[in-house]
């Protein structure tokens, strides 16, 4: 009796088995190049052990299929048997034939997948993000480049692990690519990011809440805006606080993030600046709602309503575009501006407050005007140096405050920590908000940190000591400042 043959023999079984068999040798490559080429890259593993065994398994069901239809048909009496060329090896023709077509495929399989890997490796790379789109995202890479993060991948924030994140990332990509060539897009970049993944679940890769303890001191230098732009020091400890595990207990700033409590608010307007609704749940469940003018009846519309997490405070911890005075203060503190040119603070803020067509057209300006203001005929005063330095460092400065070709400047986005320029703390820390027993979320100074020190003129530079003392606002403004909110005079638009 004839031998039967296989039920695999037939065109869908072949493809499907030759094709995860493929793919499998494609994984062991790929697997191989992960152990000789480590990669940082969360999302490297994702291709290797979740995509290669996908399409592994999807090879497998379709020989299967194969081989269930075969079956049916045979049952039928209709078989497709499909037949494979017949290789005679006894041929030179043949065997030099079949020698090329396997060397050519080796090359082949092997190029194509380093390069699938690399490709892959690219998309994920910060130059890929931040250089492809470089026209629109000019001033996210910029700002980067130049902050606490400048090490930190923009995956590493933007998407964190997991597949489902990876996915969804990669399909808005492809919509933002899209957009992109067709030229449909709207600058500035419109924030906050409403599909950003929950900051605690990347922040908390690198930071996680029992990292934090007690108080952390910030040194800040200031220099006023009179004719020797003095130099003053303030010495803060913020209370950055922490969680406790063991005592189920939270403290101090990052109280908010406490597992033992949920803090809830509604913000009115898309930038989340005017927040009158704010929802605290402690450990037993009880909840107590804080509340100002504007909250519609029956409570904020629950689609609306978020859950605080990092971001609510640190919303720039990577775009940083600071304001022209603390530009100007950390210039004149690192020796990159002169103090020697009178009222240099008065007049660099002044510059770099300034808003222009193009940046060629903002460089021009600011050289112009430092010349103006200290023509070389008063070199008693400063050297040709002096004006030089200023005018690379304002210049310099000005390219990573202002980007007028995606219209983002300094101003357009609100940063959440502090609250002298945008009112971030102040927008739940505040009087306005009440809850039902009148008590408010306080605006105590000294709830949030203590001015250790501060000191002016000669007296910046030490020695002192460490004692608890209110702030002594600068400008003569004695009190004057009190019981006003920063930003009523701070605001970005202000003439300070
Ligand atoms: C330390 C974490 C972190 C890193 C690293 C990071 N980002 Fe961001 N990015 C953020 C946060 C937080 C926001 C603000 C989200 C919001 O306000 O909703 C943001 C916002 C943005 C925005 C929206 C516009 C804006 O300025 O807010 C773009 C575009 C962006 N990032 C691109 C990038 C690119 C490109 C890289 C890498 C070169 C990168 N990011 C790296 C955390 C990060
Ligand atoms: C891959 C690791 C990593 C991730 C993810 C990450 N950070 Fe950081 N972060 C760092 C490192 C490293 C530093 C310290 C940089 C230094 O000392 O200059 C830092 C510093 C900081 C600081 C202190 C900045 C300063 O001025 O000294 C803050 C605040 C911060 N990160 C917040 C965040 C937030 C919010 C997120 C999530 C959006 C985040 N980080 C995500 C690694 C990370
Ligand atoms: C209520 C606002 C708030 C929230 C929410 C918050 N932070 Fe902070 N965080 C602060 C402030 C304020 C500081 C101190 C800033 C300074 O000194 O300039 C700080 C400091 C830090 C620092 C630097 C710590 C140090 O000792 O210098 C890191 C890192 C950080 N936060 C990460 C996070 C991460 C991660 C989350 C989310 C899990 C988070 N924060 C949630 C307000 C917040
Ligand atoms: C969305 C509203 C909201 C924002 C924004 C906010 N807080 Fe709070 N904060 C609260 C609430 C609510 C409490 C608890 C008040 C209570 O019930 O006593 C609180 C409490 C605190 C506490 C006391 C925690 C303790 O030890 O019990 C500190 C410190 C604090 N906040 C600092 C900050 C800082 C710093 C910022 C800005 C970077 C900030 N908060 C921004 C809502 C907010
Ligand atoms: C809810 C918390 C909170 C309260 C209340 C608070 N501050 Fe602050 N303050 C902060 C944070 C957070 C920063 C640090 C901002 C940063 O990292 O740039 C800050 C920074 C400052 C600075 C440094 C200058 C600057 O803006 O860069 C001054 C001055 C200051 N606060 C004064 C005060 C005074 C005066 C009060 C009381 C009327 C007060 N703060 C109340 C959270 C608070
Ligand atoms: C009534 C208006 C007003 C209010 C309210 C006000 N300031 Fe000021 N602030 C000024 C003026 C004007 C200056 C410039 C003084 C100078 O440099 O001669 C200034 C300067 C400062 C500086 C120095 C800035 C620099 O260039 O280095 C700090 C820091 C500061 N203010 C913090 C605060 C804080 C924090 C609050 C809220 C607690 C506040 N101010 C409220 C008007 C105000």
């Amino acid at each position: 009796m004839k031998r039967r043959t296989p039920l695999y023999r037939n065109l869908l079984s072949y493809i499907g088995f030759t094709g995860a068999a493929l793919v499998l040798v494609c994984g062991i490559i790929l697997i191989i190049a992960d152990a000789v080429m480590p990669d940082t890259n969360p999302y490297n593993a994702l291709v290797t052990y979740l995509f290669i065994p996908m399409f592994i398994t999807a090879g497998l069901a379709f020989g299967l299929l194969g081989v269930f239809r075969e079956w049916r048909r045979r049952k039928r009496g209709d078989s497709r048997e499909a037949h494979l060329p017949v290789i005679d090896f006894n041929q030179a023709n043949t065997r030099r034939r079949l020698l090329w077509v396997s060397v050519s495929l080796a090359v082949f399989f092997s190029v194509s997948v380093i390069g699938m890997y690399r490709a892959f490796v690219f998309t994920e790379s910060v130059a890929f993000c931040g250089t492809i789109c470089h026209e629109i995202m000019d001033p996210e890479f910029t700002a980067y480049q130049y902050s606490p993060h400048a090490r930190v991948a923009c995956v590493e924030c933007h998407i964190g692990e997991g597949a489902d994140w990876y996915v969804r990332s990669k399909l808005s990509g492809l919509r933002q690519v899209y957009r992109t060539l067709l030229n449909s897009y709207e600058l500035p970049i419109e924030v906050p990011i409403r599909n950003l993944r929950p900051a605690r679940e990347t922040c908390e890769q690198c930071h996680w809440p029992e990292q934090f303890v007690g108080s952390t001191e910030r040194v800040q230098w200031h220099f006023w805006r009179d004719e020797a732009s003095t130099p003053a020091r303030y010495n803060i400890w913020m209370k950055v606080g922490g969680i406790r595990r063991e005592a189920q207990t939270a403290h101090g700033i990052h109280w908010h993030i406490s597992p033992w409590h949920t803090v809830r608010y509604w913000a009115r307007d898309d930038q989340r600046l005017v927040i009158p609704w704010v929802e605290v749940t402690g450990p037993d469940g009880e909840i107590q709602i804080y509340q100002g003018d504007g909250v519609p009846e029956g409570g904020p519309p629950p689609g609306e309503i978020r859950t605080m997490d990092c971001i609510d405070c640190h919303n720039r911890p990577s775009h940083i575009y600071r304001p022209p005075d603390e530009t100007v203060n950390l210039a004149l503190a690192g020796n990159r501006l002169s103090r020697e040119l009178p009222y240099i603070k008065k007049v660099a803020v002044a510059l770099l407050k300034m808003d222009f067509e193009t940046t060629t057209a903002a460089v021009t300006a600011i050289a112009d005007g430092i010349r103006e203001k200290y023509p070389l005929s008063d070199t008693a005063l400063y050297t040709v140096q002096d004006i030089r330095q200023a005018i690379t460092t304002l210049t310099d400065e000005y390219r990573l405050t202002h980007f007028p070709e995606q219209k983002v400047s300094w101003q357009t986005y609100p940063n959440h920590i502090g609250h002298r320029t945008w009112p971030g703390c102040f927008r739940c820390h505040n009087e306005a908000l009440a809850a039902t027993d009148g008590s408010h979320i306080s605006a105590e100074c000294s709830q949030c940190h203590d001015f250790v020190f501060q000191g002016q003129g000669a007296e910046a530079y030490g020695p002192f000591t460490y004692q608890s003392r209110s702030f002594q606002h600068p400008g003569g403004m004695e009190d004057v400042w009190e019981g006003m909110l920063c930003t009523d005079c701070h605001t970005p638009g202000a003439e300070l």
